[in-house]
Order: structure tokens, then C-alpha cells, then sequence
């Protein structure tokens, strides 16, 4: 098997606060498969360690960016996992970036200390295992192809871009606590108007750049997408790949799911029963003719929650009702319960993070809503089509590269999955929800919709055989 090490701050099963960590998560096993052995270094957050069964000290540095650091090596299944303990820097439960007053004032080094190790152990190896790729994510692994570029060390590296959103600058009177070389202080490298980007260091850094759908791949390379940076990317871009995430199979599976009743193309009674278990569970009226919409989000702007009551209205208009499921900033948690109020009986909100629920939703619902404003590639929309819960998105990064739209021509073809809308406005979402409701009225095209939406191939496969290409690719350089 060849090596990899991939660094990133949140992976499944240890900790997730969105989409990043699904993916990272399910990469070891879909590489695995093209020969590849993947081990994952993630920071020691409180109860990582129990997780991956301890197991041995491989590493230490006695100051690790303020205080002790030791590597412990072990495993979550067949996963090699290096989880970094650093207690000055990890050992604070919740979420993995802030406390409930904001951001952590130090996340620029709890980051940069991560990639430090990865680089070291890219460098040095670990009980003679030293990896041939280093594959870091987002921002928070964005240095570790950077130090090791700023170092002389030629191993070839992969940056994947989940959010763009979030870059990890700071004031560059950080550079020495980040152990950054200034000379390396400049536009073409990590200055980014006067202060330190993590994230335009690992883009100039990193031998390919890749993103999660091919779709993002050039948005970002647009100033309405590229937050600042895509002049950045733009010049990188022989070396940008957009490559769509996959679902999880094992964890993802209607036929196969313990949190809900099983259904599949063929036999699609279990999903009957799933809509109607999930209108109980919100204590929505038992009757509802229109279909059951549902979002399952992190509460931000990016999610275009603030359309919803457009949407919404046109939705119960027709006899439909909604379900929500999701936790984030306070307006959101305002407006989504104002809907609860307002639509008795037919809108049920559950604020929070729910696994098991997220199930049930996909399982239950006819109609799953995905209004982002911005979309890397999006999960919920995937496993709405395999749960035979029928995107309805606005039409931008993966979710335009995932979803059939119905038009008269993927009609014509028999080829739709699901409504797509653009502008990302509410009128435009308020349209796709008018169409998405006049599919379903007519049950037979909507059935036919819905087998062949959970047909639809978004499986790991055929993205971690292109993954490993590029890593094969990279190496031959
Ligand atoms: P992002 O990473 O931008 O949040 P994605 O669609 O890629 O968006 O991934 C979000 C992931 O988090 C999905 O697995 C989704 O089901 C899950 N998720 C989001 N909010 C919640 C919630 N409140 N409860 C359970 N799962 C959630
Ligand atoms: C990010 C993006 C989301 C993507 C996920 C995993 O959080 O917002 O679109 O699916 O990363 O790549």
C-alpha cells in the first residue's frame, strides 16, 4: 500500500461540526480501495483519545507552541488515527473553534501547532512509516503543505478547499508564534493584505488544490465566490481540481439503516411509513396532502435560511408542511421559531444537532431544501436522492453539479432528480418551490422521480480513484 497522511481539525467518527468531517472521515476507507493507506492527524480535542484506544506515545516535543505535545497513534476500525495532545491547545470541550463567547483568540496557533507536527512527521517519518502525500483540509491544515515548502522538503502535498469562507487570517504579529519564516511574508506566498492567511499560504503551497466539486472549482476563481482570494487561485489554476465528495455507503444506506424504517426503488412502502413516523415525531397535523419538505443545516448565512418564510409560505399554501433540523446563529433560531408559530400544526423546528434525527428526515420527507447562497458540494442534497427525498437547491457549486434539474429537456430524457432555482433569491426559491409542488401532485411522474433519484451513483468510488490519480500523478512529477 502507498501512504498518505491527512491533516485536518475534524473527521467521523471523533468530532464534526459540518460536512468537512464526513468526508475527511470516510476518505481512509474509499482509499483504501485504490491501494491506498490513509492515516488521519487530528488534534486530541477531550475524548478523541478514549476514542482511538489510546494507544502508544509516538511523538513528543515538550514545547509544542506554548506547552507539552505528544502523538498518540491508534485506531477508530481499520483506521490509523495520530491524534495530537496538546492540552494548551485542544483540551476544551465543545466545539472544536470556539467557546460560547466567540472564536478562540489563539486558533491561528492550535492550527498552525497541528500542521507543525504533520510537517515533522511528513519530514522525519514515524516507526518507519513515512508518508508519500501529504492531503491537508481547509485552512486549519493549510500550513502543514506550507511549512514543508518554506523547509526544502519535496514531498508532494494536496490542499482541499471545503469553505473559502473561512481562510484562518490573523494580524502578522503572529508570524513568530506561528512559527513562520518571515521572508517567506509576501504577496506570493501567506500576506494577505497586511496580515497572515493560513489558508493563501497552503494555496501557494500545496502541489495541487483541490475542491469538492467541480462546480466550485471555478466559482471560486470569481470574485462574487473567491472571498479575496480567487485572483489567488485563478493563477494556480493548471493545478485546481474540482472533485465531487461521495456519500458514505455504510452509513448512509435506506436499505440499511437502523434509524429508520427500510425501504429501497423497488419497494418504497418503509418510506411511507418513515413520513408518517416524522410527522408525529414534530407533532405536525397526521394529515398533510402537499409534500413534507425538510432542511437539515448549520444555521449561517451561507445556507440561505433567511428565504425560507418565502418558500415556506408557498409550500403550506399547497398543503405541505416542513420540518427543520439545525442549530447555528440566533436570527436564524428566531426566524425558524416565528415559522413554528405562524404555521401551527404544519412547521415543526428541532434547534440542536441530532444524528440520528437528520436519518429519520431524509428518510421521511418528500422534499429536501438546500437554498445556499454559496455550496462547496452540500451532503444533505446527496442524501436526499438516496433517500428518495427530492433536492430542491439553488443552482451553485455542488449542488448544480449533483442535482438533474427539471426541465422540459431532462423531462423529456427521463432524466430529472430534483428542482433547481437561480437566482439565490427568495423569489427564485418561492418559483422552485411552486414547481417542486406541481411535480408532486402528479404521483406517478414524482414516484418515477424518486426511484431514480435514489438510482443516482454518488458513492465514494469513482472520487477516491480520481483522488488517488492525482496523488499517483503528483508523485511522478
Ligand atoms: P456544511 O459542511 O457546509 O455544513 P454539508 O452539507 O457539506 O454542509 O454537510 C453538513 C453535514 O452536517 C451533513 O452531514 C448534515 O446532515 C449535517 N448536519 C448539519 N446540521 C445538522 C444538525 N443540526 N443535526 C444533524 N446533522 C446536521
Ligand atoms: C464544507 C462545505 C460543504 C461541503 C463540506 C465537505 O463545509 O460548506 O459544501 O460539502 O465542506 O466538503
Amino acid at each position: 500500500m502507498k501512504r498518505v497522511l491527512s491533516v485536518a481539525s475534524e473527521a467521523v467518527p471523533l468530532i464534526k461540526t459540518g460536512g468537512l468531517a464526513d468526508v475527511v472521515g470516510a476518505l481512509p476507507a474509499a482509499l483504501a480501495g485504490q491501494g491506498w493507506e490513509m492515516r488521519l492527524m487530528i488534534p486530541a480535542y477531550p475524548g478523541v483519545l478514549d476514542k482511538i484506544g489510546r494507544g502508544d506515545v509516538v511523538w513528543a516535543d515538550p514545547n509544542l507552541f506554548g506547552g507539552l505535545g505528544e502523538l498518540y497513534l491508534g485506531k477508530i476500525g481499520d483506521v490509523e488515527v495520530l491524534a495530537l495532545d496538546a492540552p494548551h491547545l485542544y483540551d476544551r470541550p465543545g466545539n472544536p473553534y470556539a467557546s460560547p463567547l466567540g472564536d478562540y483568540w489563539d486558533n491561528a496557533e492550535r492550527f498552525a501547532a497541528l500542521c507543525w507536527v504533520a510537517a515533522v512527521i511528513a519530514t522525519n517519518g514515524i516507526e518507519g512509516w513515512k508518508p508519500e502525500i501529504v492531503h491537508a483540509h481547509d485552512w486549519q491544515g493549510a500550513l502543514a503543505p506550507a511549512y514543508l515548502k518554506y523547509w526544502g522538503n519535496h514531498v508532494p502535498t494536496v490542499l482541499t478547499i471545503h469553505n473559502i469562507a473561512f481562510q484562518g487570517r490573523v494580524g502578522a504579529d503572529k508570524m513568530g508564534a506561528m512559527r513562520l519564516p518571515a521572508d517567506w511574508f509576501h504577496p506570493g506566498e501567506f500576506e494577505f493584505y497586511g496580515d497572515i492567511s493560513a489558508l493563501k499560504a497552503g494555496i501557494n503551497a500545496a502541489w495541487a488544490v483541490t475542491t469538492v466539486s467541480p462546480r466550485y472549482a471555478e466559482e471560486l476563481m470569481r470574485p462574487e465566490f473567491g472571498e479575496g482570494l480567487d485572483g489567488v487561485i485563478s493563477q494556480r489554476a493548471a493545478s485546481v481540481y474540482g472533485i465531487l465528495n461521495g456519500v458514505d455507503g455504510a452509513l448512509w444506506d435506506p436499505e440499511n439503516d437502523p434509524a429508520i424504517e427500510p425501504f429501497s426503488p423497488t419497494k418504497l412502502a418503509g418510506k411511507a411509513k418513515n413520513r408518517k413516523a416524522l410527522l408525529d415525531e414534530f407533532n405536525l397535523d397526521s394529515e398533510v396532502e402537499g409534500p413534507l419538505a425538510v432542511l437539515v443545516s448549520r444555521l449561517t448565512p451561507q445556507k440561505g435560511i433567511d428565504m425560507l418564510p418565502a418558500a415556506a409560505e408557498e409550500l403550506l399554501a399547497a398543503g405541505g408542511a416542513l420540518c427543520v433540523l439545525g442549530s447555528g446563529e440566533a436570527w436564524a433560531e428566531t426566524l425558524l421559531r416565528d415559522l413554528t408559530f405562524r404555521y401551527p400544526g404544519r412547521v415543526g423546528v428541532r434547534l440542536g444537532y441530532d444524528e440520528a434525527l437528520s436519518h429519520r428526515m431524509f428518510a421521511g420527507g418528500d422534499i429536501v431544501l438546500v437554498p445556499s447562497r454559496f455550496e462547496p458540494c452540500g451532503l444533505t442534497q446527496l442524501y436526499g436522492l438516496k433517500y428518495g427525498c427530492l433536492p430542491l437547491v439553488s443552482a451553485v457549486g455542488g449542488l448544480a453539479d449533483t442535482v438533474v434539474p427539471a426541465t422540459p429537456a431532462t423531462e423529456a430524457a427521463n432524466a430529472a432528480t430534483g428542482v433547481t432555482f437561480h437566482p439565490v433569491d427568495a423569489l427564485a426559491f418561492r418559483q422552485g418551490m411552486r414547481h417542486m409542488v406541481k411535480l408532486y401532485a402528479d404521483r406517478k411522474r414524482w414516484t418515477a422521480m424518486v426511484r431514480r433519484a435514489m438510482k443516482s451513483d454518488f458513492g465514494w468510488e469513482r472520487s477516491a480513484a480520481t483522488y488517488a490519480a492525482l496523488y499517483d500523478s503528483l508523485i511522478a512529477k
